[in-house]
């Protein structure tokens, strides 16, 4: 699996507005808490851009305050640029491929990308990308999974690779694509999403330690602090068990944190 910080491996591999995407959404990334745009004023008001209600969400990181409306429009302020979430178009593959080759900076990506487009996993209304511009910047794909509990196969999902373009990076896309995207999700049949990586980078987008709520990970490679998952909406506390990949993370070599790792 493609990890960040120190499980970083040596060798990387590891939401319709569709168009009218009904997960679309725009958020404001400014430097300073000044807020003037349309979104931001609303936010004032405790409105939505458009007049709705909206979902509320908080960015730990300094000066970032992020407010997403999983319908109608949000903004997160911190770098003074504005972002929108929406599902990746299927002509857009391509690009979304390349994008995640350059932020990870190792091709095989791309064959997981593939792998996994082939297969079963893949839902076009899991494949979320970041414009900002109008110039697709960022990417976070969930694929199924399941979880192998004591009574039944219940579907989850798994969230890799999240990608931002390296001219990008560290400006509140990669955070701020997660934590929409989540949103989005809370509307969706699987109970659960799990991820892979950085537990300091996860557990600020509210990623839990999947141990400690009774879920194993698919590999013994994976180490504890670094298997997470998010409980969505539809999960229940029967829920344990182990996770089972999707075929091609296994075929690809991109389970646990890498060969060196
Ligand atoms: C990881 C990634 C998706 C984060 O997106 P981003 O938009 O750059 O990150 P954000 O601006 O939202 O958050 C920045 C924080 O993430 C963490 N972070 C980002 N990149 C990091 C890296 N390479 N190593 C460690 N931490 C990192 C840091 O805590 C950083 O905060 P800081 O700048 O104050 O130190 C992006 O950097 C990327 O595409 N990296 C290459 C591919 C990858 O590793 N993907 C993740 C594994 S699936």
């Amino acid at each position: 699996m493609m990890w960040i910080g120190s499980h970083a491996p040596s060798f990387l591999l590891p939401w319709s507005v569709t168009d009218t995407l009904r997960f679309s959404t725009h958020v404001e990334l400014r430097a300073e808490g000044k807020a003037t745009s349309p979104a931001a004023a609303a936010r004032a008001t405790g409105r939505s851009s458009s007049g709705q209600s909206r979902h509320v969400v908080r960015s730990n990181a300094a000066n970032a305050r992020s407010v997403g409306d999983t319908s109608t429009g949000g903004s997160v302020l911190a770098y003074g640029f504005a972002m929108e979430m929406r599902l990746m178009r299927p002509n857009e593959y391509g690009t979304v491929r390349k994008l995640c080759v350059s932020s990870f900076g190792d091709p095989s990506i791309g064959q997981l990308l593939d792998g996994l487009r082939a297969s079963w996993a893949w839902d076009d209304a899991l494949s979320f990308v970041a414009c900002v511009a109008g110039e697709l910047v960022g990417q976070a794909l969930y694929t199924h999974a399941f979880l192998d509990t004591p009574s039944r196969l219940v579907d989850a999902l798994v969230l890799s690779p999240v990608a931002v373009l390296p001219s990008r990076q560290r400006q509140g896309i990669g955070a701020a694509l997660v934590k929409m995207s989540l949103e989005a999700l809370s509307e969706r049949p699987e109970p659960l999403v799990f991820v892979e990586g950085d537990s300091d980078y996860y557990q600020r987008l509210g990623f839990e330690q999947a141990s400690g709520l009774g879920f194993e990970a698919p590999s013994a490679r994976i180490p504890d602090s670094a298997f997470m998952a998010v409980r969505l909406p539809r999960y229940e506390q029967w829920m344990t068990g182990r996770l089972v990949y999707s075929d091609p993370f296994w075929r690809n070599d991109a389970v646990g944190p890498g060969r060196d790792g």
